[in-house]
């Protein structure tokens, strides 16, 4: 896949004499820090698969300056470890049953699953209307199944993918309207019909809310032909499909102040409406400049609505400049790296606090199979609590254990 740096040539006893903690802490309650999410075109794309070879493996307890983190093999399943809080979620596609070392890993610690692709209209739907390919999507469900772990489905309906059959014919037509209306309720249909029993959740809209504070709803193609009762229709029809399945509305950047009461604002117009919604999706694309707090005031905002919480894709990058930062490498990748642990002890202590979150997804799996490394930019990240080696980094030491110092 790509070569990974090592963060400065020197060893973990090293970095850790040459970075200063305090700074590192200070760093963790700087305010803003999300990554965003919005703004790319979906390719689909099934690459991920490929592999690499560590170059963090001065993170692991071979390092030849003795161990510094805990033996990887205590190293407790994070789904035991937080059974009785959430379930705990780690994100591929089908290529999964070809990769012997990231199947382990997800088997040894998530008890919940979520399609990266797969479950999207694009590829499910991309052969036109009542045409679907769920051959993809099918093989990461029955992984699911054989190995008991609870599938999370999304999106069923996202403006970034959903294929333009849905919004073929013309505009001034009488009819149009409800064409498309029908076409988004079959779609609904089908699909949640399709994994009825299989899927426990499903984002139903995805990134419905307008990142411009001058309008509550984006102005997707979807709002644009049917206005917000896309929504609704949308919900209905999978409740309709599979009772049994809990719905949300995902989205990113929710813990910015005004996004949120934009969402907010949206909830409450659903629920007004007796729309059948069970939970908001916090995606938690973040980065080491977050504000915990602010994380903490979308969860309340949900708990005051009388929903549950689902974190959905959470990732935390190390770059706090968005795309323009240049790759970092050397001590200040491993100072990131050492506030990036704290940045996640920070969050899983926020959610163990709050039980209305049932699950804590995050967008991949280790450092070697993250969305980051392409988005916003071509760049190494390492966003996840694994290395490229599928070893647990200090930021997982630092989540399952309060006296770990990172
Ligand atoms: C991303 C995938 O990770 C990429 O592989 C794909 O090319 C584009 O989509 N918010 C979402 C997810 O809701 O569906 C996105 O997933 C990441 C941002």
């Amino acid at each position: 896949m790509r070569n990974k740096p090592l963060p400065c040539g020197l060893s973990r006893r090293s970095l850790l004499l040459t970075v200063a903690a305090s700074s590192l802490v200070a760093a963790c309650g700087g305010s803003g820090g999300s990554s965003g999410g919005g703004g790319f075109s979906s390719s689909s794309s099934s690459s991920s698969s490929s592999s690499s070879s560590s170059s963090l493996s001065s993170s692991s307890s071979s390092s030849s300056s003795g161990p510094v983190l805990p033996d990887p093999a205590t190293a407790p399943a994070l789904k035991t470890h937080f059974a009785g809080n959430f379930k705990v979620g780690l994100v591929t596609d089908e290529w999964i049953t070809g990769n012997a070392s990231i199947s382990a890993l997800v088997i040894r610690h998530a008890s919940s699953m979520t399609a990266e692709n797969v479950l999207k209209a694009d590829p499910i739907g991309l052969g036109g209307e009542g045409v679907y390919d769920f051959t993809r999507a099918d093989i990461l469900a029955s992984f699911c199944a054989t190995h008991g772990i609870a599938l999370r489905g999304t999106p069923l309906v996202w403006h970034a993918t959903s294929p333009a059959w849905f919004f073929a014919g013309d505009p001034a037509d009488a009819s149009y309207k409800a064409t498309v209306r029908a076409r988004l309720e079959r779609y609904v249909t089908d699909v949640v019909t399709h994994y009825k029993g299989k899927i426990y959740a499903w984002d139903v809209v995805n990134e419905v809310i307008s990142d411009d504070g001058s309008q509550t709803y984006r102005n997707s193609q979807w709002y644009q032909v049917l206005g917000k009762d896309f929504i609704t229709y949308a919900f209905n029809a999978a409740r309709a499909a599979d009772p049994a399945a809990q719905l949300f509305i995902n989205d990113y950047s929710t813990e910015d102040a005004g996004k949120l009461a934009r969402l907010m604002s949206v909830v409450d117009d659903l629920i007004a409406g007796g729309v059948p919604i069970d939970g908001v999706g916090h995606q938690l694309h973040v980065n080491i400049g977050i504000n915990p707090a602010a994380v903490e005031a979308a969860l309340v905002a949900t708990e005051a609505r009388g929903l549950i919480n689902h974190v959905t894709e959470l990732d935390v990058s190390v770059y706090t400049g968005g795309g323009g930062q240049a790759e970092l490498s050397g001590a200040p990748l491993a100072a990131a790296l050492q506030t990036q642990a704290l940045t996640y002890r920070a969050l899983f202590n926020l959610f163990v606090a709050h039980p209305s979150i049932k699950v804590v997804t995050m967008w991949g799996t280790t450092d070697a199979h993250t969305w980051l490394d392409t988005f916003p930019v071509v760049r190494n990240d390492y966003p996840m609590l694994f290395d490229d080696s599928a070893l647990p980094k200090s930021a997982f030491w630092a989540v399952v254990d309060p006296a770990f110092v990172p």
